[in-house]
């Protein structure tokens, strides 16, 4: 059967696409400095007027926006257009505080669907398509998001959302679907009980997983890959600047998320400075929305670290595979550890399962990081592989990420599941 065909701007020149950029970059800014206080106050305060903007380069003038900009305007204070004049809104809940709140036009409903659908077509969807969407609806943008991309693309779509593991198995057997939208880590918890009710996941019907909203690791892919029979690939993106489908992988190369760079200009920055960096250097992601009406987004810090790397199956620039969030980021005797560190070299070991956390406690003065994690169904935490596995990834964790952990080993299902996004630090220290 033939696929759907690509948006022309998908294989545009390079000059075509700036062209359009700055033309829509131009007209964001306008729209944000005319009708959004919070914006006009940020821009005179810097000095800056939206007729500074003469190339794309010129954006680097304009100041950033962050969480506490969304926060202390909440709940409706960024917006740039009149509530009534929204069709939806979503929130993400912080940890602390107030949530974070966006805003959608009928516009931007429609432009994010056609960005997600975008993205499950780059994933290898075929006209016909089922499609399970297991991220959570809600508040959270995950489940509606997925649900408006997938219907936008003429797919059938099972708006399942998170939790009832059980009965996700059970529709996923009846229904057959050839495309499962979720988190990896409830993957695999999805995996897990596949073979609890003693089928194969590898012989179910899905033929793709299209995985996001937390960090995974190219390890990762291959263990789901390997156990589910499918191609897994990464879909990216945050609330702020517009929920998934910021960025999504193309299922022929499978090597990092390529930006939707007509609706969301990257750049990447250094996060102790903010001075810009070249493409290829690692640095925190910045997104500039280029579309929105509701919620325009400049210069948006993500706290996300990665890079910025040239199209491949696109003429659209790529990012690398997030590795690491600055928030998750451990500080553990001044080393600083990210959990998806953790998380490669627990997959090199055949005994040990990938449901993981990383606890941090103080002992003293010093600060103490414990490695919670599964061992694989059916063995013995205390059995002798599982012991000389431990003492192998407490070697290779100094070895190789430059800290001691010690390693608690858990019987299946002794490391908390979620429905959505896994939790992998549990910090004890306050
Ligand atoms: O997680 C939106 C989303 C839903 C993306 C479903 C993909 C799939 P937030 O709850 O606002 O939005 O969280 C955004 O999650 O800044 C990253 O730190 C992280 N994140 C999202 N996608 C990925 C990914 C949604 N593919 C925050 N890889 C972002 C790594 C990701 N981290």
């Amino acid at each position: 059967m033939t696929g759907f065909p690509l948006d022309s701007i998908e294989k545009a020149s390079l000059d075509e696409l700036s062209a359009l950029q700055l033309k829509r970059l131009q007209s964001t800014l306008r729209h944000a400095y005319a009708n959004s206080p919070v914006y006009r106050a940020k821009f005179d305060a810097a000095g800056v007027h939206p007729d500074d903007c003469r190339s794309l380069a010129d954006l680097a003038k304009f100041p950033f926006t962050t969480k506490h900009d969304l926060r202390d305007s909440y709940p409706f204070g960024m917006l740039a257009v009149p509530r009534e004049q929204c069709v939806r809104l979503h929130a993400s809940s912080g940890t602390t505080g107030k949530p974070t709140v966006v805003a959608y036009t009928r516009n931007d409903v429609d432009m994010w669907s056609a960005c997600v659908a975008r993205s499950i077509r780059a994933a290898g969807a075929r006209p016909g398509d089922l499609v399970h969407v297991s991220y959570g609806y809600g508040l959270f943008t995950g489940g509606l998001g997925a649900h408006y991309g997938a219907e936008k693309l003429g797919l059938t779509v099972v708006p399942f959302g998170g939790g009832q593991t059980e009965r996700q198995v059970q529709l996923i057997v009846d229904f057959k679907p050839d495309i499962i939208m979720v988190t990896p880590s409830y993957m695999l918890a999805i995996a897990d009980e596949f073979e609890k009710q003693g089928l194969s996941p590898a012989e179910s019907s899905l033929r793709t997983g299209i995985f996001g909203a937390e960090p995974w690791t190219n390890d990762m892919r291959r263990a789901i890959e390997q156990r589910m029979g499918i191609d897994a690939v990464d879909i990216y993106g945050l609330s702020e600047v517009i929920g998934p489908g910021v960025a999504s992988e193309c299922v022929e190369t499978k090597d990092g998320p390529t930006v939707w760079e007509d609706h969301f200009y990257p750049e990447i920055i250094d996060p102790e400075t903010g001075a810009l960096l070249e493409d290829g250097q690692i640095g925190e992601l910045v997104f500039t929305s280029l579309t929105k009406e509701a919620l325009p987004i400049i210069r948006y810090r993500t706290r996300d670290l990665t890079r910025l790397l040239p199209g491949t199956a696109r003429s659209m620039r790529r990012m690398e595979k997030i590795t690491g969030r600055s928030d998750d980021m451990m500080i553990v005797r001044g080393v600083n550890v990210f959990p998806t560190q953790i998380e490669e070299l627990i997959l090199k070991r055949a005994e040990l399962a990938p449901h993981y956390q990383c606890i941090l406690t103080r002992e003293g003065a010093m600060d103490a990081l414990t490695v919670a994690v599964e061992v694989r169904p059916g063995l013995a935490p205390d059995s002798a592989a599982v012991q000389a596995a431990a003492r192998q990834l407490q070697h290779e964790i100094k070895a190789y990420v430059g800290t001691t952990a010690a390693i608690e080993l858990r019987a299946e299902g002794g490391v908390e599941r979620s429905g959505g996004k896994a939790r992998r630090v549990l910090d004890r220290r306050r």
